[in-house]
């Protein structure tokens, strides 16, 4: 039986974003990596295959939709699928929205972004601080990090954003409630205000080659991913709850 600690991220987009390049770092530091993304996408299980090749130990766990009841259920077929498992490290990565004026937002469009920016979130926080909770401290001092992707959105609306920000919003003092109520159980909860574009491959389609090529004005994913590491590995006496990352040219 591995001893790795678990490390769990839901929301792994096509392959070439953030979930996926955490789930790489973390391989690569010696984490067990759990894959929870949507069904349909074969993106989870070719990135399990892709770490277990490489001398890491990963498992895809598919879900139809990010909402409550799927994101409880995911993290029981994850005991099965390793039953004792420390849960160390986690990251709730998936992030949903729409752009476009606030008159044109349905009601179709506020319950998707609710479902996955904050109910999802909610089943994914507390699946995970029911576990770290009943775990020992590790050399760091603490039972486990709990981590959240956010956006510029996080902290400001602008005139296209009222179908995102307020889900990135919640989510934020969800988990500055959740650090205050838990840094004393010496779980730890970082949020990290992502302030920039990422250099995904859906981007690069959208932007272009020169965008592309510009080394100064994106974010790149194994880059946001090391950050994420960082925090998991900062002991208890000097952790971070937010974390602010923008690229070098970013016009702020
Ligand atoms: N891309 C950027 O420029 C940027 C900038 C700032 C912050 N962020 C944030 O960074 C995080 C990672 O984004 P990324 O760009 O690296 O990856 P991405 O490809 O944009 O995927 C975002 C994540 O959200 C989930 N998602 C997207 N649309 C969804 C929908 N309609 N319903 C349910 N889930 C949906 C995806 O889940 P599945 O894996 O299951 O498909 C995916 O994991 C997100 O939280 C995003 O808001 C992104």
């Amino acid at each position: 039986m591995s001893s790795r600690p678990l490390f769990v991220v839901l929301g792994l987009g096509d392959g070439s974003g953030t979930g996926s390049a955490a789930a790489r770092v973390f391989s690569q530091a010696g984490y067990r990596i759990a894959l929870i993304a949507r069904s349909g996408r074969d993106t989870a299980q070719k990135l399990a295959d892709e770490l277990n090749n490489t001398g890491g130990e990963a498992a895809a766990f598919p879900v139809s939709a990010y909402n409550y009841a799927t994101v409880h259920d995911v993290f029981g077929n994850i005991d099965r699928h390793w039953p004792n498992a420390q849960l160390r490290a986690a990251l709730f990565n998936a992030g949903h929205g729409v752009w476009k004026g606030f008159l044109d937002v349905t009601e179709e469009d506020i319950d998707a972004g609710v479902d996955v920016n904050i109910r999802a979130a909610y089943s994914f926080s507390r699946e995970v601080i029911l576990r770290q909770k009943e775990l020992p401290l590790n050399d760091k001092g603490k039972r486990g990090t709990l981590l959240f992707t956010g956006a510029t959105a996080s902290l400001r609306g602008n005139v296209t954003t009222s179908g995102f920000a307020p889900g990135k919003s919640a989510l934020r003092i969800l988990s500055q409630s959740l650090a205050k109520e838990f840094d004393k159980q010496n779980i730890h909860v970082a949020h990290s205000i992502i302030d920039g574009q990422i250099s995904t491959a859906r981007q690069r389609n959208l932007h272009g080659e020169e965008w592309s090529s510009n080394p100064d004005n994106k974010l790149l994913p194994e880059s946001i991913a090391q950050s994420y590491l960082y925090l998991v590995d900062q002991d208890r006496s000097a952790w971070t709850w937010e974390l602010d990352l923008r690229p070098a040219h970013e016009k702020w």
